[in-house]
């Protein structure tokens, strides 16, 4: 079956359209649109520019979208009526530009032969997540399409199941993706790829680590999600972002921190660390002997602002090894409490996944830990383009929930979204 992924829940406008069968997957547009540029005058994301980012990029996403799909057709064109214009204008009345758009291009091309429409229902910011549903539902009213609502969460965990079958790991990449968000300042194009969808054994620990959530959640099979810890402040990524900004770095801050930490972990063999000789610059490790599985990231945020202000001037050096401490603290906090996990809940398959995954030195360090103390455990991360948010893992996300459910959902994201910012283990 076809189906067209979207994901509008932070700075990205994704779509993707995946032809899945069984545990194949065939990738036939996948296209990330990242607003990281816009959004890093602000220093962070401003949600009512997402919303309208997504309202006009949507449309031309789309047709690149089906373009690249070869499902663009303009044989039958898809007559809107009045009384159905009217419902549209309603759906879409607070995106008008995304309504004019619509109206302009849909009209003039033949129903594709799509067979899901699966968005991300949440959790994410509202007004963004709004307008990937109300173009889902729009889409769903004109073309006939039933709209399955999926957990943003659960895509992250689902792109650490896409294993490439066409062995070619550079395989279709098209504009170079690059590794880090802000680098994305254009749209990416990923294409004419091929996946097995992984079945891990179970019981299964994820480990989610994005700009919204660091959880830990065991799964017993998918689609059965049951959180035992999670952070009580901020998420390790905006913890990434906020000591970005405390070092005069840009956003998002991740990729960036990861750099510096990266040039000093280059410069150790000299042991010219700042940190090493210097006890002022040890970050504390939150909550490490805490005995439960929850992470706190405020703290050391807060670490780093009094630190900084202390100094006399916050040199290159100090900014380097800072960097490299504070990406020392959090992974020892994650592999700390993950290795806890583990042990307690007799995990066979680890599962990593959200946007600060693409952090190299976290995936060195968890495949180390897998290799030196867990060396029969299954260890899945997704690859590093899929990392971070794409619409590839909220497609599939959606072939998986129709495969547990057996039908098609109809277009319920709205009583979905009553329930505000959905965790995973509401399912
Ligand atoms: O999953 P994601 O794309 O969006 C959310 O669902 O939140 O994650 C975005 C987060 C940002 O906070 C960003 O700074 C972080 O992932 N991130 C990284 C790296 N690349 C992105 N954090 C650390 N190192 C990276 N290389
Ligand atoms: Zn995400």
């Amino acid at each position: 079956m076809i189906i067209l992924g979207i994901e509008t829940s932070c700075d990205e406008t994704a779509l993707a359209l995946i032809e899945a069968e069984g545990n194949s997957v065939g990738v036939l547009s996948d296209i990330t649109h990242s607003q990281a540029a816009l959004h890093a005058k602000y220093g962070g994301v401003f949600p009512n520019l997402a919303k309208r980012e997504h309202s006009k990029n949507l449309i031309p996403l789309l047709k690149t979208a089906l373009v690249e799909s070869n499902l663009i057709s303009n044989s039958s064109n898809c007559l809107i009526s009045k009384q159905t214009e009217k419902g549209l204008a309603k759906m879409l009345n607070r995106e008008p530009e995304l309504l004019a758009e619509f109206l302009k291009f849909i009209p003039t091309i033949a129903p594709p032969s799509i067979d899901l429409i699966a968005v991300t229902e949440g959790p994410g910011l509202e007004p963004a997540l709004w307008v990937g549903i109300n173009f889902a539902r729009a889409l769903s009213t004109v073309w006939n399409i039933p709209v399955a609502p999926v957990n943003h969460m659960e895509g992250h965990i689902v792109s650490a199941l896409l294993r490439r079958s066409d062995m070619n790991n550079e395989g279709g990449i098209k504009n170079s993706v690059k590794t880090d968000k802000q680098a994305l300042s254009e749209s990416s194009i990923i294409h004419n790829s091929e996946f097995i969808l992984h079945s891990p054994s179970f019981p299964a620990l994820a480990l989610l680590i994005s700009g919204g959530h660091t959880e830990l959640v065991l799964i017993k099979k998918l689609g059965q999600y049951e959180t035992i810890g999670e952070t009580k402040d901020d998420a390790i990524g905006e913890a990434f972002d906020k000591v970005a900004r405390i070092l005069g770095l840009k956003y998002p801050g991740g990729p960036e921190i990861s750099k510096l930490a990266g040039k000093a972990r280059q410069e150790k063999q000299g042991s010219t660390l700042e940190s090493e000789k210097r006890s002022d610059l040890v970050l504390p490790r939150p909550m490490l002997h805490s005995g439960d599985y929850n992470f706190s990231f405020s703290g050391l945020k807060t670490a780093v602002l009094y630190t900084v202000t202390e100094l006399p001037k916050l040199t290159e050096k100090i900014k380097v090894a800072l960097a490299r401490e504070f990406e020392d603290a959090v992974t020892e906090v994650l592999t700390s409490k993950t290795t806890k996990a583990i042990k307690k809940f007799g995990i066979e398959t680890l599962i990593i996944a959200g946007g600060v995954i693409a952090n190299t030195h976290i995936r060195a360090s968890f495949e180390e830990l897998r290799a030196t103390a867990f060396p029969s455990l299954e260890f899945l991360i997704p690859e590093i383009p899929h990392s971070t948010d794409n619409a590839l893992m909220i497609a599939v996300a959606g072939f998986l929930r129709l495969s547990r459910k057996g039908d098609s959902t109809k277009a319920s994201a709205e009583p979905l979204l009553a329930k505000g910012d959905l965790r995973l283990d509401e399912k």
